[in-house]
């Protein structure tokens, strides 16, 4: 949420700066901004997106070695010119861009205010910049002294690049819950919110830890204190991401992209971790804490969003196989609910980005409660992944497009292989349908590859449906969380209202709103509760609702019942929202796409919230 991203070094900054925030725009993209030295401070910002923001600069002055830009997504204040980052100092010596959120900016903008300071923004960024300028001039100190007694004044949330003209070679960041990336190159350092603007210059990077401040200067090693001023040795990463991963490598959207790798991302999350040949499946990353998940007490899932849905996935997996109980929660109910939790309690934190503000705030509670954590991360050392006892990445490579798909179906994967770990290691399941149940896994790709095929099909499909207004996806069991997960990302990127349901709860409400307009896509590949399935579709059919149905290969009875139906490969029951997914993504890609939206950028939604 907010990309950052700044540069100092011998090369000109400018095409550096606005090249990462391209990749960063995934974060935000409601306005942007870049403030660049030059002996002056060249600051341009407009309303929109990056592209814009570089039509408007058109040949204005951008030269300067030593810069900083920023892409928002707004939570104090409209996103307009005047809020968009960089903000000037009140002298306009210096300038901040910022992500995350200042909890106490009205108590520090008070005290501002009654020392006759005047603010331009409704932002608490501006807040902190005058906060900092106030400190440096009245205490005497200088820039980087001025950030860290500013920042022990903080509540709340933020990494910041500070810069100053009168130190035009310098530039202060500094974190706490918001992530921030430094990359070193050869007389150069890049600044970034997360890996994907610094891999095409350099992959020796340094993850900052919270409440710490980077001293980045020209012809210096970098330094790196704390804001109480202790002095920590950077600990340099090599960064094992390349180029091609970040880009849309011929598709046209990079969420299209990622719906088609999702054969080689599901296998790259079993790489190492299913061993078919020897009848292994294990996660390397919890072994010294899987004694603490087969005895647990029980287990709580906490995730947002797509991830919750995953979460949703994981109930069923563990309690079905394992035999454990497990609870699934959204984060930001735990975190503020007063949860009962002790030390025998496992928590699976499941997060894409890992910087999910809620996800990690009820961590940090379980935590202090005594209980273990278990992260289910996609970005390798991202905050989550940090905070937790142990983990299991999912490997799904980078994600850009803002609506949530391959990193799902590899969160989904990763759960059923500790589900079925889990079973093993209890006992819960006999060892000829733990074998069956490897062995079906091993072929998910191939046919998730299978289903990809359904594409153009599909696109027929959202031909006919791109003008509707609202949507109904039913499931059950397995398939529920797959129907909300479906429905969720219609709305996310088509902006059509969709509801998911579980299939038999529509009694109880929805089915008022079914009449002939109303789609309803009808999850029907369960094999257990398939006439439960039909009794759900003929009560929409009574109510002149138009059914799409996602069935097995060769389903005749559904198949005919139905309006539209999509065949998809039959697996076993539990692996069924690996497959069933498949078409739904499809579909409210195409949705979307025919009726012209931003795919990749939906108003108003950001990729990593690291706000709460
Ligand atoms: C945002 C994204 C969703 C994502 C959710 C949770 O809303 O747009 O795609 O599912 O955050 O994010 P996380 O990174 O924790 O999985």
């Amino acid at each position: 949420m907010c990309g950052i991203v700044a540069y100092l070094g011998e090369r000109q900054a400018y095409p550096i700066l606005m090249k990462g925030l391209k990749r960063l725009e995934y974060r935000g993209y409601d306005s942007a901004g870049v403030a660049i030295l030059d002996g002056e401070m060249l600051l341009y910002k407009v309303k929109g997106k990056v592209a814009e923001l570089v039509a408007s600069i058109g040949k204005k002055k951008t030269s300067g070695t030593v810069g900083m830009a920023h892409t928002r997504w707004a939570t104090h204040g409209e996103p307009n010119e005047i809020n968009a980052h960089p903000h000037y100092s009140p002298t306009h010596n210096l300038a901040i861009i910022h992500n995350g959120i200042i909890e106490n900016y009205v108590a520090l903008k008070k005290e501002l205010l009654k020392r006759g300071y005047i603010f331009q923004s409704e932002t608490d960024t501006e807040v902190l910049i005058h906060l900092i300028e106030d400190i440096k001039l009245n205490e005497r100190v200088d820039l980087v002294n001025a950030v860290q007694i500013a920042l022990k004044q903080v509540i709340g949330a933020y990494a910041i690049v500070v810069i100053s003209k009168d130190d035009p070679d310098i530039l202060v960041a500094a974190r706490k819950s918001s992530p921030l990336v430094i990359g070193i190159g050869k007389k150069e350092f890049f600044v970034a919110s997360d890996a994907a603007p610094i891999i095409e210059h350099t992959s020796d990077v340094v993850y900052l830890n919270d409440e710490e401040i980077a001293i980045i200067q020209k012809n210096k090693p970098l330094k790196i204190k704390t804001i109480s001023d202790i002095e920590r040795t950077p600990y340099i990463e090599k960064l094992e991401l390349n180029l091609s991963k970040i880009e849309k490598s011929g598709f046209e959207h990079f969420m299209l992209k990622e719906i088609f790798e999702q054969p080689h991302s599901i296998r790259d999350s079993m790489r190492g971790r299913l061993k078919i040949n020897e009848g292994i499946v294990a996660l390397g990353g919890i072994l010294d804490y899987e004694q603490k998940l087969i005895n647990a007490r029980r287990i709580l899932i906490v995730a947002c969003g797509t991830s919750w849905h995953a979460g949703l996935v994981g109930e069923y997996l563990i309690e079905e196989l394992a035999r454990i109980p497990v609870e699934v929660e959204y984060a930001s109910e735990f975190r503020y609910r007063k949860p009962v939790i002790n030390e025998e309690d496992v928590v699976i934190a499941i997060s894409q980005s890992g910087e999910t503000a809620d996800t990690l705030a009820a961590i940090e509670l379980a935590k202090s409660k005594g209980a273990t954590i278990i992260g289910i991360c996609n970005v390798v050392g991202s905050s989550i992944a940090r905070a937790t006892h142990a983990g299991s990445y999912t490997h799904a490579g980078p994600e850009i497009g803002v609506a949530s798909t391959k990193a799902f179906t590899a969160q989904v994967t990763i759960l059923v292989m500790l589900a079925l770990r889990l079973a093993y290691k209890r006992g819960t399941l006999p060892m000829s349908q733990f074998y069956q149940l490897l062995n079906e896994l091993d072929g998910i790709p191939e046919k998730v590859e299978k289903t990809l095929l359904l594409n153009d099909k599909i696109k027929k499909l959202a031909e006919i449906f791109k003008d509707s207004t609202n949507a109904l996806y039913l499931g059950r069991g397995y398939n529920f969380p797959v129907a909300l997960e479906g429905a969720l990302k219609l709305k996310e990127i088509s902006y059509i209202h969709a509801e998911g349901y579980p299939a038999a709860e529509m009694k109880h409400g929805p089915i008022a709103l079914i009449d002939e307009n109303m789609p309803v896509v009808v999850l029907a590949t369960n094999k257990t509760i398939y006439d439960k399935v039909v009794t759900n579709i003929q009560e929409v059919k009574a109510r002149k609702g138009i059914i799409i149905a996602i069935v097995n290969e060769g389903d005749k009875t559904i198949g005919e019942m139905a309006d539209y139906s999509i065949e998809v490969p039959e697996t076993e029951e539990i692996f069924t929202p690996l497959i069933s997914t498949i078409p739904l993504q499809l579909f409210s890609y195409h949705m979307a796409v025919l009726r012209g939206c931003n795919v990749d950028q939906p108003r108003n939604l950001a990729k990593s919230v690291t706000v709460e």
